[in-house]
């Protein structure tokens, strides 16, 4: 009896172990899907969504509708965020033609400041997409400035932390960790241009931050997640784009 139902116990791991694998086959088989280059039957209504104020550090949430406006049975196979800071989630991925579903949308504003727009594209099983763009204007909130958060938490961190490790070339460390807010070449977009700056005030900014949350300290002493021989690498790095 005991045998029985430890061969039981095998099968059935076996069983779910296949299916996992056949799940993890078709999750990677539908990332795989390429950009066509044509607009999806499946859109977002509306398409632009103006949140207008904000106050920073709030965490908004919205949903749109995504229609499918063709005449066949369509699907979701990706949802993309331009910052992760925002999560994305349908209801449901498989749209009947003429039916819709929910998109649930959370944005988190903590260390946004001013105008930020964000796109959301969606990919559909032919690889044809669609673009909604979400429009806010962050406010300055005083009360958001004591808290104990830091660009590096929880999920934050995949993105604006993780991403640093095992990373040792200058170029390398700075596509991880410091495009995103300071630019292609350091040349400056959402924070400034790093561009004239001595190597040694450089060095000290990147390890000490700016003394607000929304240029942390990067140094792994104070939580951040480069050592000191990536802060010199990266460093020598930004000055050598001056030459
Ligand atoms: C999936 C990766 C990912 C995650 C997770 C993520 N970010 Fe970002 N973040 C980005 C990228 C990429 C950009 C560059 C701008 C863009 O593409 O929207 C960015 C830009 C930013 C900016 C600059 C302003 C802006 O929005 O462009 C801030 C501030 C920021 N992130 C904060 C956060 C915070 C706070 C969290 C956690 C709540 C977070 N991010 C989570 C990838 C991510
Ligand atoms: C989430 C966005 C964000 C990321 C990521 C980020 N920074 Fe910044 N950084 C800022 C902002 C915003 C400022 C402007 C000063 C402030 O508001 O504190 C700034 C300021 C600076 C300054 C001071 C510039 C000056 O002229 O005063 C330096 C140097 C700097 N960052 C370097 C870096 C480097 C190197 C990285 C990557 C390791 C990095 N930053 C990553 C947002 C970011």
């Amino acid at each position: 009896m005991n045998y029985f139902l430890t061969l039981l116990c095998v099968l059935m791991s076996m069983n779910m172990e296949a299916w996992a694998n056949s799940m993890a086959y078709v999750i990677q088989n539908q990332a795989s899907i390429q950009n066509s280059g044509k607009k999806s039957v499946l859109v977002f209504d509306p398409k632009r969504l103006d949140l207008r104020e904000v106050m920073e550090g709030d965490k908004i949430s919205v949903k749109v509708l995504i229609r499918n406006t063709g005449k066949q049975t369509h699907q979701v196979v990706r949802l993309e965020s331009s910052c992760g800071c925002t999560s994305v989630e349908p209801d449901t991925r498989v749209l009947a033609a003429g039916g819709f579903t929910v998109l649930h949308i959370d944005i988190d504003s903590f260390g946004k400041r001013g105008d930020v727009k964000k796109s959301i594209v969606l990919t559909d099983e032919q690889g044809n997409q669609s673009t909604a763009w979400l429009h806010l204007h962050v406010k300055k909130n005083p009360h958001a400035m004591n808290g104990k958060r830091s660009l590096f938490d929880g999920s934050c961190g995949r993105c604006h932390f993780d991403p640093a490790k095992g990373k040792e070339t200058g170029r390398a460390i700075y596509a991880a960790v410091c495009v995103m807010c300071h630019g292609q070449n350091a040349k400056g977009g959402y924070a400034p241009s790093l561009h004239h700056h001595d190597l040694s005030v450089l060095q000290h900014l990147i390890t000490h931050g700016t003394g607000t949350h929304h240029m942390p300290a990067f140094s792994q002493k104070q939580g951040g997640p480069l050592n000191t021989m990536q802060i010199n690498a990266l460093s020598r790095w930004i000055i050598s784009l001056d030459d």
